[in-house]
């Protein structure tokens, strides 16, 4: 949890400064693997253009899988206890290691995060609570707006991705295909546990994705 924070908000200065011994000094996280190409995930940027395009994307996955832990974190302050508690925590553990993946490729490109990080830790928080104040259902309606919103999110950029160079890319397409797959997976168990049941889901769903789609156009740029 200390090492999610660290990571998460903080200090991601401190992890840039020791990226050259690719290790966190305050943390000691793990190596990165390095594939035979020389690198992890993204190539050596060409040129500024193509750093400023990369930077884009890492920055707002980034900033969506940190606000997809928040929420499930206020999710669980709710309905931790109650019989959907479990299935609300494997889903988090998953944006655990979705976060944590981002926070690595951040960190090895120098790619600093989104400044509204504080905005999306608490606004998060804010809407996973609220709506699992609405019951289960209301937490699941959240859940199939915004892994919706962020599968599209992924898919858009897989497209972009795939037009310009697919062979180039090919590292960061399998994390963000990987990571597409488990966010329909989150979507599909909300819809299976009753989500289009709570009043008032159509309207409930729209502001929601509506708030994802803002969110996403500022994380890119801010
Ligand atoms: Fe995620
Ligand atoms: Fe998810």
């Amino acid at each position: 949890m200390q090492r999610a924070a660290h990571f998460a908000l903080y200090d991601w200065t401190h992890i840039l400064s020791s990226s050259t011994a690719r290790q966190c000094l305050k943390c000691r996280a793990a190596p990165l693997q390095l594939s035979s190409r020389g690198y992890s995930v993204l190539p050596p940027p060409r040129d500024s253009e193509e750093k400023a395009m990369l930077d884009r994307i890492l920055r707002v996955d980034h900033a969506g899988e940190y606000g997809a832990n928040r929420i499930y974190a206020g999710q669980m302050a709710v309905l931790g206890r109650s019989q959907i508690g479990p299935l609300i925590q494997d889903m988090w553990d998953q944006e655990k290691k979705h976060l944590g993946k981002f926070n690595e490729i951040l960190a090895e490109n120098r790619v600093r995060p989104t400044a509204l990080l504080p905005l999306w830790n608490i606004a998060g928080y804010l809407l996973g609570a609220s709506t699992a104040l609405l019951g289960k259902e209301g937490a699941m309606a959240c859940t199939v707006a915004v892994e919706e919103s962020i599968s599209e999110h992924y898919n858009s950029q897989i497209r972009a991705l795939m037009e310009k160079d697919p062979d180039r890319y090919i590292e960061l397409l399998k994390v963000i295909k990987e990571f597409r797959d488990d966010e329909m997976e989150h979507h599909d168990t909300g819809l299976e546990h009753d989500a289009e049941t709570v009043p008032g889901y159509w309207l409930l769903k729209n502001v929601i994705q509506l708030g994802c789609k803002a969110a996403i156009y500022a994380s890119e740029r801010v």
